[in-house]
């Protein structure tokens, strides 16, 4: 990822903390980061603290540094304006067009794309002032994201905990990449997204799994999330990953626990996308006893039963108007190509959508970028070029709205 330069304001919360994170994160990706805390914020995480990790010096006024105008040119020069957290306070100030300090002029002096991530009580984040002042921040453009739900400050759960912060960095990678990539197209929808490998025990010790990381199906949770649709996340064996914030997770581990849980979170769905890799076959046999080799016996021999094909069952039973997106991941051989083993799977399968990945040879599998091709029923194909991702997960997004806008 290119060098990009990124402004984290920084909250009076509690929260402020994990701010260090993200811009720990930042700069290892290589972005320049200039941190803006609030006064508040510097009575949780210390000036010096900003400074050593983004090797820039940290100001909260407008007056240090005065002839070099540092609101104008700190807001003018940015790419990424990225609030961590964003306080009730901070919300409704920069709603309104409040400008008291360093942060809150360089909010009305930025003209790149500016990302709020919220971090409050429950009580506050649904108190009808936020709520105005996030629709009003949204309307004109900026980004508000989903806070999480889980342990708040105190003895308190429920909805305002920040996202996490590996989810932020994604989420500003994203931004960086495509400004445009977070709006809010999805509000009202519902959508349950599969991830992860599914495993299919042999024994008490032993499965048959495969190398899926659920990366993938994460991000697209995260960022339909993020663009307002309700999500259900059935999430198989994946790495371990932040839980996205606002979105449902249901853990399941072989495909038939799998296959009952989408079915039921499919139902009322406006769409449903198969990103996990599901096994296609399970072993006919479980062992209750750990298999033994034995010299006296012969070398166990494992037959396997067939597994349902779950993107085909959602297909036949599929609800009037519900899209249905599946995902290949394919190696191509002396058959075909990539793409000709691709277009004979969606005639096949009978989504609306099917998403192609290249796999073998370190490609799409564990890795943080993927690219591939996005196929229509309706014949049309688009390369996806490569890109973290929650950029592939943004032009599947895209390319439903479409769809479902037509
Ligand atoms: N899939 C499914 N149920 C299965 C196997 C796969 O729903 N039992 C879904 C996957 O989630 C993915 C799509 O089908 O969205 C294609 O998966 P893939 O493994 O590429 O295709 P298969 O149908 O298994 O075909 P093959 O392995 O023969 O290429």
């Amino acid at each position: 990822m290119s060098k990009s330069r990124v402004v984290l304001g920084v909250g009076g919360g509690i929260a402020a903390y994990k701010a260090c994170e993200v811009l720990r994160g930042l700069t290892e990706s290589g972005h320049d980061v200039r941190v803006v805390p609030t006064e508040a914020a510097l009575n949780f995480v210390g000036a010096a603290t900003f400074e050593a990790l983004s090797g820039h010096p940290v100001h909260t006024g407008v007056f240090t540094e005065v002839p070099e105008v540092q609101h104008v040119r700190i807001g003018k020069e940015a790419d990424l304006v990225l609030i961590v957290p964003a306080t009730a306070n901070l919300l409704a100030k920069a709603a309104h067009g409040i400008a008291d300090d360093l942060l809150t002029n360089t909010l009305l002096t930025a003209r790149c794309p500016v990302a709020f991530f919220p971090a409050m009580h429950t009580e506050m984040w649904e108190h009808p002032a936020t709520r105005h002042n996030v629709e009003l921040l949204r309307s004109r453009g900026s980004v508000v994201t989903e806070p999480a739900a889980g342990r708040l400050t105190g003895k308190d759960t429920g909805k305002g905990r920040l996202a996490d912060p590996e989810e932020i960095v994604d989420l500003a990678r994203l931004l960086l990449a495509r400004p445009d990539a977070l709006p809010r197209d999805l509000v009202g929808k519902r959508v349950v997204v599969s991830a992860g490998g599914t495993r299919e025990p042999l024994d008490p010790v032993r499965y048959l799994g495969n190398r899926s990381s659920g990366k993938q199906g994460y991000a697209l949770a995260r960022v339909a999330a993020q663009r307002g649709a309700e999500v259900t996340l059935i999430a198989a064996h994946t790495v371990a990953m932040p839980d996205p914030a606002g979105v449902t997770i249901e853990r399941v581990s072989t495909a038939e626990q799998l296959r009952q849980a989408v079915h039921t979170a499919a139902k009322p769905a406006d769409v449903v996308v198969m990103a996990a890799a599901v096994a296609d076959f399970r072993p006919a046999n479980l062992a209750t006893h750990k298999i033994k080799k034995s010299d006296d016996q012969p070398d166990p021999t494992i037959t396997l039963d067939r597994n349902a094909d779950i993107l085909a069952e959602l297909v036949a039973n599929r609800a009037p108007g519900q899209l249905i997106v599946g995902f290949a991941a394919e190696t191509g051989d002396e058959h075909g190509s990539v793409l000709d083993h691709a277009r004979a799977k969606l005639r096949r399968k009978g989504s609306d959508l099917l998403v192609v990945n290249a796999v073998g040879d370190g490609k799409a599998f564990e890795v943080e970028d993927n690219s591939g091709w996005l196929l229509g029923a309706d014949g049309s194909e688009r390369a996806i070029p490569l890109g973290a991702k929650v950029q592939l997960a943004a032009a599947v997004w895209d390319a439903v709205v479409d769809l479902s806008t037509r």
